[in-house]
């Protein structure tokens, strides 16, 4: 039995989520919402997602066909034919809409720009999977989480502990959006430790970890600088870290030097050639000559694809609250080989 998936918030993340979604054979997209009648609604009738609008009132339903767009209903409809809501609205939105989707019955997922209190549940496919099993609510973490995630929760699972302290160097702002910025500064975040690190915890709270942040003028990744304390005798050394990674789904490791991709501009210039739809890149990237272990403290850099590692994860996210598959590594494996056919890769 196909899985009934509504999008609510068809923007940056709502319609990679709806494609990923869209190539899985056990799950299909029953409806996408839009707030108004604008572009994105002509994307969602291309890719033949039923569009319905994010509020019941009748005038913002009509306003649709009068600009020529076929709407469905409003949220309330969506939600009635639908077994999992996932949440892609702007951040900080979740506590209106999770009353909604209380008072509907429905399954909800939510993304990193809410808090964990909202749900009390947080996801990342490699961290915790088999705590969402069957739950009704849960967050798929922010991109920085994911990607912290992703290369933190094999080291310590090999370790036992351990002590992390990253500084995060985020993008100002999404290539499609024209209100953020800083555009001619570095503006370190005075919030101090910054909530990217610690939220690390509400995925894997063995993990001891701080971090600062700053934004710079650039829109198209973040990276992290990743200084991590392992204790004694964890046995590795720094072909071993990377040989970890390279069998740790998600993770691609170039080098610098070799592949001559120094800059995240190069890393995405390198997704725009594998062919991946708006240039993704759902992997997290580590640069070989970027990694080295000193005795027990490991340096990295890491960059993050922000608009799109979180895409599968909230695939597989679907598949653990509707207790569908248990195993995460045979989800990941599942949504990525779907994900990759979908796009001819
Ligand atoms: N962008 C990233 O890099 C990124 C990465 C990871 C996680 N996230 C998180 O993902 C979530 C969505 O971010 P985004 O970047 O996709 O935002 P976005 O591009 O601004 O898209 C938000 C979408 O939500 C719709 N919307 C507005 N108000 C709504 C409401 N009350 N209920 C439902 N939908 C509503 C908007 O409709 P209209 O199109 O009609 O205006 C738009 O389609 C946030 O929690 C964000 O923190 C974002």
């Amino acid at each position: 039995m196909s899985i009934k998936v509504a999008i609510n918030g068809f923007g940056t993340i709502g319609k990679r989520v709806a494609d990923a979604v869209d190539a899985q054979d056990d799950m299909e997209i029953v409806g996408v919402t839009k707030t108004g009648p604008s572009f994105g609604c002509g994307l969602a009738e291309k890719k033949g997602f039923p569009l319905y609008c994010t509020f019941d009132d009748a005038d913002r339903i009509s306003s649709f066909a009068e600009s020529g767009y076929e709407c469905q209903g409003g949220l309330s409809d969506l939600l009635a034919i639908a077994d999992v809501v996932i949440d892609c609205a702007p951040g900080k939105m979740g506590a209106d809409n999770l009353a909604k989707y209380k008072a509907a019955g429905i399954k909800h997922i939510f993304q990193g720009g809410e808090k964990h209190a909202l749900t009390g549940q947080s996801y990342t496919s490699s961290a915790n999977h088999a705590d969402n099993l069957g739950v009704d609510g849960a967050r798929v973490v922010s991109c920085n989480t994911t990607g912290l995630s992703r290369t933190l929760v094999p080291l310590y699972e090999h370790c036992g502990s351990l002590k992390v302290e990253c500084t995060m160097i985020r993008r100002a702002a999404d290539p499609g959006d024209s209100k953020k910025g800083p555009i001619n500064a570095i503006a370190p975040v005075l919030k101090v430790p910054s909530h990217h690190g610690p939220d690390v915890m509400t995925v894997k709270p063995e993990i001891e970890i701080n971090s600062l942040a700053v934004a710079v003028p650039t829109t198209i990744m973040h990276v992290h600088a990743i200084v991590a304390d392992l204790p004694d005798g964890h046995g590795l050394t720094t072909e071993s870290v990377l040989e970890m990674w390279r069998n740790t789904p998600r993770v691609i490791i170039m080098s610098g030097a070799g592949d001559r991709i120094t800059t995240t501009a190069e890393v995405m210039e390198m997704a725009r050639d594998i062919g991946r739809k708006w240039g993704d890149l759902h992997e997290i990237f580590v640069w070989e000559d970027g990694v080295k272990l000193n005795g027990n403290r490991l340096y990295y850099f890491q960059a993050i694809h922000q608009e799109s590692d979180v895409i599968p994860e909230n695939v597989d996210c679907i598949r653990a609250m509707m207790n569908t598959e248990a195993d995460w590594r045979a989800s990941v494996a599942k949504t990525d080989a779907a994900i990759s056919a979908y796009y001819g890769l």
